[in-house]
């Protein structure tokens, strides 16, 4: 009884490239990929001039992973944007929530709270204040 023709060595190579490989997909993202991202910035971030960001606002500075926000009593607060499960820097802000790229942790941006896992760890809080009308996060210690 005739059954199936066995593969060809090129079915067969052909098959295996267009085959997934399980843990190569999106989630292979690592901090490497954006440029490693130093877990605070290296030195004063100037975040703009003190009235740009207004009172119930929170702004992310792509550029230095900073993120700031002022609360409605004027107080201001600022945050590291690299992500503490593994480093990737956030890119993400939508609305007060910051989504990191790599593994779909999220954090509030005012608070610097987890708010998805897998991080567990919140954001490192940076000091901040406004120097000559302009507002400024300090690396911190
Ligand atoms: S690096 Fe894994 S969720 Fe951000």
């Amino acid at each position: 009884m005739p059954g199936r023709p066995a593969p060809s060595r090129r079915t067969v190579l052909r098959t295996a490239a267009l085959t997934p490989v399980a843990g190569l997909g999106a989630a292979a993202c690592s901090p490497g990929d954006d440029g490693a991202a130093p877990a605070r910035p290296t030195a004063p971030v100037d975040l703009g001039a003190d009235g740009a960001v207004a009172k119930g606002a929170t702004e992310l500075d792509r550029d230095h992973n900073v993120v700031v926000s002022r609360a409605e009593d004027g107080t201001l607060k600022a945050f590291s944007t690299v992500c503490t499960h593994a480093g990737c820097p956030i890119r993400k802000l939508d609305g007060t929530r910051l989504v990191c790229p790599c593994h779909g942790s999220e954090f509030d941006a005012r608070t610097g709270e987890v708010l998805h896992a897998p991080a567990t760890v919140p954001l490192i809080e940076l000091p901040v204040e406004v120097k000559q009308g302009r507002i400024v996060a300090s690396p911190g210690t």
